[in-house]
């Protein structure tokens, strides 16, 4: 797959949200200019999800967070080609970008194949935390979903008990896995990976309690 030419700057700057640019706590309608419902996705890497889901869904609103700067820039990149309204980019650790967001003002957080992180001298660097689940019950509305993938069932293993053991949180079922059509036809650049060389991959979805 021939690699996409990132644009300038300036032609990004729209689709572009630096920490420590957001007020606090993040005001969705001025980052978005509008009211429609939000959905965050953490560690969106090179943006085939914001891509796929931004295009479906032209009434929603989508921010990606990514911790690298050149994966902001590539995502970035992606909307800006396609003239994207509702997407939005954010340079930030997730873990704290999380922490300044307002409580129940997203519909949906979706996680898709986090760092293991393996060895013992990185685990502090892992997504999933007590801490994490609790600023992600908080920020998610009453109804919104957390949905989480990821190819390592260890991990998934603590993720599910993490989760479950999250009073705001209710399992559901996750959705089935689509049958892919096209190159693009996957949730994310990882899953495509994955799903190519045959490996399982571990899904699980939460609903934010009502009451
Ligand atoms: C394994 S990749 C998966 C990328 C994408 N979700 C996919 O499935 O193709 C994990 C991504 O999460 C990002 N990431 C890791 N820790 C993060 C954090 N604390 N905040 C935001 N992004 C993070 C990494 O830079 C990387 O792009």
């Amino acid at each position: 797959m021939r690699r996409a030419r990132r644009l300038p700057l300036q032609e990004l700057a729209p689709y572009l949200l630096t920490a420590p640019d957001p007020p606090r706590p993040v005001s969705w309608p001025e980052v978005f200019g509008n009211d429609h419902p939000v959905e965050i996705e953490v560690g969106c890497g090179k943006g085939l999800f914001l891509l796929t889901a931004a295009r479906a869904c032209p009434q929603t609103n989508f921010l990606g967070i990514e911790i690298v700067r050149k994966y902001q820039l590539y995502t970035a990149t992606r909307m800006a080609k396609r003239g994207l309204k509702n997407v939005r980019v954010a340079c930030a650790d997730a873990r704290q970008f999380l922490h300044d967001c307002a409580s129940s003002s997203v519909q949906a957080i979706h996680v898709y194949f986090p760092d293991p992180w393996w060895k013992k001298r990185h685990l502090k660097r892992r997504l999933f935390t007590p801490e994490f689940v609790e600023r992600g019950a908080r920020v998610l509305r009453p109804g919104g979903r957390l949905h989480v993938v990821t190819d390592v069932e260890p991990y998934f293993r603590v993720i599910s008990e993490l989760l479950s053991s999250q009073a705001q949180l209710v399992p559901l079922p996750p959705p089935d896995s689509n049958q892919p059509t096209h190159d693009l036809d996957y949730l994310t650049n990882f899953e495509r990976k994955f799903r190519k060389e045959g490996r399982a991959i571990y899904r699980g979805m939460y609903e934010r309690r009502s009451e």
